[in-house]
């Protein structure tokens, strides 16, 4: 699939690619370091929050689209959304302060153990929830929304995002992909952003690996046509 809803599906992946991160870093953690648990609680929260913009613009763009031509189809997606971030996300946290604050190694076995065990119903609820919207929910939106509104929800929903989370957002999905999705989702950028944001963008992804970047220049050549103006 290429189309407008592209986009979507690049989150999806970067999601997912996190969950399965989280679940063997949790695995592997070194529960007597403070530093590896700290690292492991600043990437949680900050994927907690992408994870929760993701689903602000899903709740407050593509579930009501959706919910205006299909009654109560959109709902239990967004009751997902609620369950697994009191239940899974709400836990994890509750390990991490458990964990943080344990100062005896039995108590800190228990905090890992609660952290391992959340982390797994993390990947499984993700896994199953996007597999949802992927399989399910996006087919309908793709059979029943014409192109021109497809482009409109895929821009409304990536416009809900500010600017510099957008910019973390769009770094992190681009270190985790392969040249296919990076050279899919560039081409998305390049559709929905203003040039000042898109050459600050495009900068930032160069920069991130230069001999990749080569290869993008070679895959879009308008891309390297804008850097030389
Ligand atoms: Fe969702
Ligand atoms: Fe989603």
């Amino acid at each position: 699939m290429s189309g407008p809803m592209q986009m979507y599906l690049y989150v999806h992946d970067a999601i997912l690619r996190e969950v399965a991160y989280f679940e063997t870093a949790a695995r592997e953690l070194n529960w007597d370091s403070a530093e590896e648990v700290a690292e492991f609680a600043d990437r949680m929260s900050w994927f907690h929050k992408i994870a929760k913009t993701h689903e602000h613009t899903e709740e407050e763009v593509l579930f009501p689209a959706l919910e205006a031509r299909f009654r109560f189809v959109a709902e239990s997606y967004a009751f997902d959304h609620d369950d697994y971030d009191a239940h899974v996300f709400g836990e994890i946290d509750h390990a991490i302060a458990g964990l943080t604050r344990a100062e005896r190694g039995g108590e800190r076995r228990d905090g890992a153990e609660l952290l391992y065990r959340q982390s797994v119903a993390l990947h499984e609820h993700m896994r199953l929830h996007i597999a949802k919207e992927n399989e399910l929910l996006l087919p309908k939106l793709e059979a029943e929304f014409d192109l021109a509104e497809q482009v409109e929800l895929a821009g409304a929903m990536a416009g809900m995002v500010e600017p510099p989370l957008m910019a973390q957002l769009v770094s992190w999905m681009y270190r985790g992909q392969g040249i296919q999705d990076r050279e899919g989702m560039i081409r998305f950028l390049m559709q929905v952003l203003p040039e000042e944001p898109l050459t600050a963008m495009t900068g930032m992804l160069a920069g991130t690996d230069a001999e990749a970047w080569k290869e993008m220049q070679h895959r879009i050549p308008e891309l390297e046509a804008a850097e030389a103006e």
